[in-house]
């Protein structure tokens, strides 16, 4: 891939500083609310001028969070790889100004060291991740999910060690249930590297860490909670509401299929797009501005195929508060 053309950051990108960003639980950090995600469109098969277009908007509209994971591509990696080519293309000035998170929990090398929670993967991971970013380290080190077979002890020791080594400044942990939530909470503590955030997946379709207690858990106790696919990977949007397009997700990817076009789903669709113009939103717009309403989140984690996407969704900061009548109608699925 390469790239040209060089790069100098929007002067007024803090513009709207006072409405961008929140803090993160009981910690030093502001993340911005709407926070961009890499797991697609920032691999090798992706056009680079088009990755590079997303992340200088998102950068130069005050995103300043960009959250990566080893496996993030396709292939494996590559999403990483494309982060370090911007960051030594466009962004290195602006390093101090960015907080960029990368995990480790899912299949990433063959063999049995290239998955789950051992010491020996993260540890091998986040190495083989900052030479892949070009960075000497990265803001945040998250365990990507919950390993039911390794003892959360190692994990987390790993976790401590990789922050204490200065490789991370801060830990974070994704998709765990909640009795490991609270054991990685006390853990962290004990060894003075509290948890920072809690990534989990967080909708108008799917609110299991709202319902699983896991949101209430993060607030009681000082920890940020960043939502995943805020837009169900596009199915909250106004894309699939009259076929499925030819570049989309669902026509390209397998990790959005078909099946989820239900009955039930497109009738509520339409129910969330009526809320949406009314309020004079697009539907993205609505469902963002929903999850930043929600008790304990810090931030919303978005993925974007456009420019155009993306600025849509960064509106949801200016969103006004919704009504009694309107979240009846948005909390019916
Ligand atoms: N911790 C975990 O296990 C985990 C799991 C999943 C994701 N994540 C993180 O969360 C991030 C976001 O996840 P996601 O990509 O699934 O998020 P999402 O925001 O729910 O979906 C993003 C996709 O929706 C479509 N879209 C976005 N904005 C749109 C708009 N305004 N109008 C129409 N369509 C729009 C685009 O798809 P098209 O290609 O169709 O345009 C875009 O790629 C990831 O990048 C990753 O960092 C973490």
């Amino acid at each position: 891939m390469e790239i040209k053309d060089t790069y100098i950051a929007n002067a007024l990108r803090y513009a709207a500083s006072t409405s961008m960003y929140r803090r993160c639980g009981r910690s030093g950090i502001l993340l911005p609310k709407v926070s961009l995600g890499f797991w697609h469109n920032f691999g090798a098969t992706d056009p680079a001028e088009r990755s590079r277009d997303i992340m200088r908007c998102a950068f130069d509209n005050g995103i300043t969070h960009f959250d990566l994971a080893n496996n993030y591509g396709p292939p494996y990696g590559s999403a990483e790889e494309t982060f370090g080519k911007l960051m030594q293309s466009d962004f290195r000035p602006y390093r101090d100004e960015m907080f960029i998170s990368t995990k480790a929990g899912y299949d990433m090398w063959e063999g049995p060291y290239g998955n789950w929670g051992s010491r020996k993967y993260l540890i091998a991971s986040i190495d083989q991740s900052l030479r892949r970013m070009k960075l000497d380290y990265v803001d945040l080190f998250y365990s990507h999910r919950y390993d039911p077979e390794t003892p959360l002890e190692e994990t987390l020791q790993a976790i401590v060690d990789i922050v204490r080594s200065g490789k991370a400044l801060y830990a974070g942990i994704s998709r765990w249930p909640l009795d490991a939530l609270r054991t990685a909470h006390e853990y962290l503590s004990r060894h003075d590297v509290p948890l920072l955030i809690y990534q989990g997946r967080l909708n108008l379709t799917d609110r299991a860490p709202q319902k699983e207690g896991i949101i209430d858990f993060c607030a009681d106790n000082g920890i940020g909670f960043i939502s995943f696919s805020p837009l169900a990977q596009g199915l909250l949007t106004d894309r699939y509401l009259k076929n499925i397009p030819d570049n989309s997700r669902m026509s390209r990817e397998k990790t959005l299929t078909s099946d989820k076009l239900t009955p039930k789903f497109l009738n509520y669709l339409d129910k969330l797009k009526s809320v949406a113009e009314k309020r004079g939103e697009s539907i993205a717009q609505t469902a963002l501005a929903w999850i930043l309403a929600q008790h304990g989140v810090t931030s919303t984690l978005v993925g974007a195929s456009s420019t155009e996407q993306l600025m849509r969704n960064i509106s949801c900061i200016h969103s006004s508060p919704f009504t009694t009548q309107e979240l009846e109608i948005l909390e019916t699925f």
